[in-house]
């Protein structure tokens, strides 16, 4: 097909595969450059197929021969699949190919990551691996044989036997190919052991090379059991085979990878140790092991139709992880932490080029919708489902889609279905969630007369790509009233918006109440009200909401940086004694100050510049943070140094939420401290870190004021046979570089010799900081624009997956000025022009540069 004519799929053409795939026998014969793949499948025509096709995928593979029932047929062949003629009674279709896994550097289907053999075939991978029906609605049971020299040989299910040179697995439940995984190499185990509530046992096992990341199992196994637990407790759900394998793996596009029975991990999202990880990894491997082992049933057990219902599984799944983390750490801290990255990057999404629905209608290369939209807009929906029918419905209708979907590949109309069978609650105008994409504004406008307070929300979306006009939705808007001396005078409230424009009243109130509006964030929109930050100032003090605390608090964060950038006012004095105040107050959770105490991203800050109307100038907002933070260190002068005594955890090092609460705060006051000492401080906590979280906080106070050079060094020096603390590393330098150094500082490290391209954790260490530090990306030099493009294009031809997901750096493009605007305009033309662009990439661009 040519390039300037892609081929999109949609939603509304789905048809049903023709035939039942009875079993499946594959043999691998492995071999780095030439492995042999035999396929041996039982096929039977569905009787009431309309559609009898009998199309294969199949992309870069090299056919062997094809036999049916032992006879050799010769099929058509193209490069996306192949075609044949086949009986219409039940037949055996066997076929051998070759594949290269040492070439593969798309790390899509079998590849090599040092030295060891692993897969990845969701979402269209297992396509590279041999001629398949690669489509999750066909699920079958997998018997896999491995030959090789490797010591380790292991796919899905439970082992059937192994000896020199060979082994064999079944996987009794039958899965949909992108389940399917074979890993091969020299590696060692991390055994556990688990018992279900009915009493079987599992064996669980964490691989790893041999080596350094040995010691850097145990964390992952705990947080693995206490997943199974929690599952157990509060879905009813248990584990399905005897044995759990996790496999941790240097080369990966993405997280993590739930394949049934055989997880796959990129290496940064499980192995941990207090020396090498910080509270914010230990955080979140916790939150992806449970994420992948969840997906066993929701995702694997009960899997998707088709790849438009992926939120299905992904929004269903990450709301179970963000559960189970509120459930093992701090569910506030846990909700503040889920709304800052909602905002940072689906918001971004949302509003600009590239916003589709949570379930999109239509694509050319599904791996571009593996987004935060589909992931974690996918979870805010379920959320707003679970408010709107309470807990008690919402684990009933859970219970209902186990016991009815248990084994087959659904819909979103099933989902809803299930609550609607189980609630009586209609989802018609819900189910607008699904198909509607954009942030809804939510505007606010009150009126106090004679004690009865009436609130007016009126709703509206911005138009997106292909969706001008949108219906009104129902938005849950959590609600709570306090009075003007700080009491609650009405507890929380479920207001549920359908309208486009709807009154609430509120009734018997002695005096005109301070509302707290959008509680817990209960929707995933933007709040228009016209407020003061005195008030502000109120809720930031009162709200009995910590959620809504933490939000009060950030909203005059934004409003008085946003007075800097516009009036070039100087930072208000009243919030920074507000802040003072809260820093101070050893009442409240050291990780809510913590995060009171942190400002809001310089791209946020562009981002709600955009939404008012003005063109974000990105010096102006570096220069106002940097104002800012200055202001507030000189404030706190006098009392930094005690506070950051009182702030230090003491005694050996343990990743705990309050522990890491409380170094999270400690973090936050050295690096306002080394703004006045000189780096003093920080060097002497880098000096004497015992784990990676305060050494790397020290490092990045350093770095950030231009005085951890020896530090830098001494890091290296320490670290460069680590991979994952070398990612730090490179991306630490870009994060903290001045605007005007920030290109030239990625441009050198892309000349160093530990950068390596394909390696997607380092590229991303290094163009990730890159397009994450605001001004530095969009200096007016447009340095970072370019560098980031050639990069891009030189990638492309390596791994499109990772290229294309690393374009959205551009998404945002049109907000900013028209210099810079054409800057990244003629970058992303010469992207779009590259010889030989991946469809991947050539969607993206495409996408973005149309908006
Ligand atoms: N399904 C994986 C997850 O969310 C993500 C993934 C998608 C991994 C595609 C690899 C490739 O857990
Ligand atoms: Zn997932």
């Amino acid at each position: 097909m040519a390039k300037d004519t892609p081929q999109t799929f949609y939603l509304k053409d789905y048809t049903p595969f023709g035939y039942d795939v009875e079993s499946v026998h594959l043999t691998f014969r492995l071999s780095p450059e030439t492995t042999r793949v035999l396929s041996k499948i039982r096929f039977a025509p569905k009787a009431d197929a309309a559609d009898k096709t009998f199309f294969l995928h199949g992309e870069d593979l090299q056919l062997i021969s094809a036999k049916i029932d032992g006879q050799e047929v010769a099929p058509e062949v193209t490069d996306k699949g192949l075609s044949c003629d086949v009986p219409g009674a039940p037949f055996t279709w066997e076929a051998e190919v070759e594949i290269n896994p040492a070439g593969n550097t798309a790390l899509e289907g079998l590849y090599m990551s040092n030295r060891m053999y692993c897969t990845q075939c969701e979402a269209e991978g297992f396509r590279k691996i041999t001629y398949y029906p690669d489509r999750p609605d066909v699920m079958s049971t997998f018997t896999v044989r491995i030959e090789g020299d490797e010591p380790v040989m292991l796919s899905n299910g439970n082992p059937m036997g192994h000896g020199e040179g060979w082994a064999e697995w079944h996987d009794p439940w039958p899965k949909p190919a992108y389940l399917f995984a074979l890993v091969a190499g020299d590696l060692v185990n991390h055994p556990g052991q688990f018992t279900t509530k009915s009493g079987k046992v599992v064996e669980l096992n964490i691989w790893v090379r041999p080596g350094p990341d040995e010691g850097k199992c145990a964390f992952g196994m705990e947080a693995l059991k206490k997943s199974m637990t929690w599952d157990e407790e509060v879905y009813g759900l248990e584990y399905d085979l005897e044995l759990f394998n996790i496999v941790a793996v240097d080369d990966f596009n993405m997280g993590a990878m739930e394949n049934k029975g055989l997880n796959i991990f990129n290496s940064s999202c499980v192995l941990a140790s207090p020396e090498t990880s910080t509270d914010a990894n230990f955080e979140r491997i916790e939150a992806i092991i449970a994420h992948e082992y969840f997906h066993n049933w929701t995702g694997n057990r009960i899997t998707c139709r088709d790849w438009f219902q992926l939120c299905l599984k992904e929004g269903l799944t990450v709301f179970r992880d963000a559960q189970f983390t509120s459930d093992m750490r701090s569910e506030p801290v846990k909700r503040i932490e889920d709304v800052i990255t909602l905002r940072a990057r689906q918001f971004p999404e949302d509003g600009g080029p590239l916003a589709h629905p949570p379930r999109p209608e239509e694509f050319q290369e599904i791996n571009n919708f593996y987004t935060a939209t589909v992931y974690e807009k996918g979870a805010e929906v379920i959320g707003m489902l679970k408010r709107l029918v309470g807990d008690e419905n919402y684990y009933k209708a859970l219970k209902l889609y186990f016991e009815r979907h248990d084994g087959q590949a659904c819909t979103i109309e099933d989902w809803l279905q299930v609550f609607e069978d189980a609630t009586g609650r209609d989802l018609q105008q819900f189910k607008l969630w699904y198909s509607q994409a954009g942030t809804p504004r939510v505007k606010v406008s009150e009126e106090y007369a004679d004690g009865t307070y009436t609130l007016t929300l009126e709703q509206s979306t911005p138009p997106t790509p292909g969706q001008p006009d949108k219906a009104p939705r129902v938005i849950p808007m959590a609600v709570g009233l306090l009075s003007p001396n700080g009491d609650e005078v009405r507890a929380t409230e479920v207001l549920e918006l359908t309208e486009a424009k709807q009154s609430f009243t509120f009734d018997g109130l002695a005096a005109k109440p301070v509302p707290s509006i959008l509680r817990e964030f209960s929707a995933p929109v933007i709040l228009e009200r016209d407020t003061t930050n005195a008030e502000r100032a109120f809720l930031l003090a009162h709200d009995t909401d910590p959620f809504n605390r933490w939000e009060a608090g950030n909203a005059l964060a934004k409003e008085v940086r946003l007075a800097m950038v516009l009036d070039g006012a100087a930072p208000d004095g009243a919030y920074l004694d507000a802040l003072e105040k809260l820093v101070r107050d050893d009442d409240q959770d050291p990780a809510f100050r913590a995060l009171v105490l942190s400002p809001p991203s310089q791209a946020d800050i562009a981002q709600t510049l955009f939404e008012r109307g003005y063109t974000p100038d990105p010096q102006k907002i570096y220069d106002a943070a940097e104002t800012f933070t200055q202001t507030l260190a000189q404030q706190l002068e006098t009392s930094l140094p005690r506070l950051y005594a009182a702030t230090t955890v003491e005694g050996p090092y343990a990743p705990d939420a309050d522990s890491a609460g409380k170094r999270a705060l400690n973090g936050r006051i050295l690096s306002l401290l080394t703004r006045l000492d000189g780096g003093e401080q920080a060097a002497r906590q880098y000096a004497a870190a015992d784990n990676m979280t305060q050494q790397y906080t020290a490092l990045a106070a350093l770095m950030k004021a231009e005085k951890g050079d020896a530090q830098s060094q001494a890091f290296f020096d320490q670290w460069n046979d680590d991979r994952l603390v070398m990612d730090k590393w490179f991306a630490l330098q870009i994060a903290c570089a001045a605007p005007q150094k920030t290109a030239a500082t990625a441009a050198a490290l892309t000349n160093h010799a530990l950068f390596d391209m394909k390696n997607p954790n380092r590229f991303r260490a290094v163009f990730g900081a890159l397009a994450g530090n605001h001004a530095g990306f969009h200096h007016a030099s447009g340095e970072a624009y370019a560098l980031l493009a050639e990069n891009l294009i030189a990638l492309d031809k390596l791994n499109p997956q990772t290229t294309a997901r690393m374009c959205a750096a551009f998404q945002t493009w049109k907000r900013y000025d028209a210099g810079r605007q054409s800057l990244i305009r003629a970058r992303m033309s010469r992207i779009a022009g590259a010889p030989g662009l991946s469809r991947d990439t050539n969607e993206m661009i495409t996408r973005i540069l149309d908006a």
